[in-house]
């Protein structure tokens, strides 16, 4: 029996890459999971191999930075019982140096990327108060600390993301609702693959531990943060990126 049999976990932005190895690895433990992504067919492709694994997964796709599709979102869980684990995971880039962004670029990053974290833990907190018992993680990046030249939007967000964990650690606390944070560094998935081979060269030298992390490795923490082991940590942010940012 898994540590997280009785659970139900909305995982967003789980159609592929880091999202979905958490989907996955929430689900070797028992947990049911809500798969969000944008699109139909890859979040639809995840739950239906967490299903023939033996697990429970349904599918729920749409863009989580609007308001009606995040009440769609947090609802599938029901039939589960209620959310009780909520993975703010969803991201999207679009780069570019301040002087020349576009004005809907930076708007585009923000919601996608923080007010999808807001409306979802406002609508998925409901459930877990209830049944005082909840995990919410938030998948930040090193850069939302350190900040990055030519992702003022994306750090921006990112930064914003480690305010609404430690306001909502303390908001929540009492009902023994943990929020925490994860900080991943570089990760090889699609989202990096944009990147030359010169940019990736420049940031391997900047990690002491001289390699690219995987979505593993990120799904490996986040399932710590959902365990028992972790019940006393809320309001963290726990930086998983090889020691960059030391
Ligand atoms: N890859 C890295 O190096 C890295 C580093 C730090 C943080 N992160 C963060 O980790 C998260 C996952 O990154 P990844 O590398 O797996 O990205 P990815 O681009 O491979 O996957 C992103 C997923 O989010 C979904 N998505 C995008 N916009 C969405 C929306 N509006 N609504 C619902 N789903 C949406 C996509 O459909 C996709 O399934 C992101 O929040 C990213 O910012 C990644």
């Amino acid at each position: 029996m898994g540590i997280l049999e009785g659970k139900t976990a909305i995982v967003t932005g789980a159609g592929r890459g880091i999202g979905k190895s958490i989907a996955l690895s929430l689900a070797a433990q028992g947990a049911a999971i809500v798969v969000n992504s944008a699109r139909e067919e890859s979040c639809g492709a995840v739950a239906d191999e967490i299903n023939r694994a033996g697990g429970k997964a349904v599918a729920a796709a749409g863009d989580v930075g609007d308001a009606a599709v995040v009440e769609r979102v947090v609802k599938a869980a029901d039939q589960f019982g209620g959310a009780s684990i909520l993975v703010n995971n969803a991201g999207i880039t679009r780069d570019g140096l301040a002087m020349r962004m576009k004005e809907e670029d930076w708007d585009e990053v923000l919601r996608v990327n923080l007010k999808s974290a807001f409306l979802l833990s406002k609508a998925a907190s409901r459930p877990m108060m209830k049944a005082t018992w909840g995990r919410i993680i938030n998948i930040t990046s090193i850069v939302g600390v350190l900040g990055n030249p030519g992702q003022a939007n994306y750090c921006a967000a990112k930064a914003g993301m480690i305010g609404l964990t430690k306001s909502l650690a303390k908001e929540l606390a009492p009902r023994n609702i943990l929020v925490n944070a994860i900080a991943p560094g570089f990760i090889t998935t699609d989202m990096t693959q944009k990147l030359t081979d010169d940019q990736k060269n420049g940031i391997l030298s900047l990690i002491p531990l001289k390699a690219f992390g995987t979505a593993e490795n990120i799904a490996g923490p986040v399932l710590f943060l959902c365990s028992p082991a972790a019940d006393y940590i809320t309001g963290s942010v726990i930086e998983v990126a090889g020691g960059m940012g030391m």
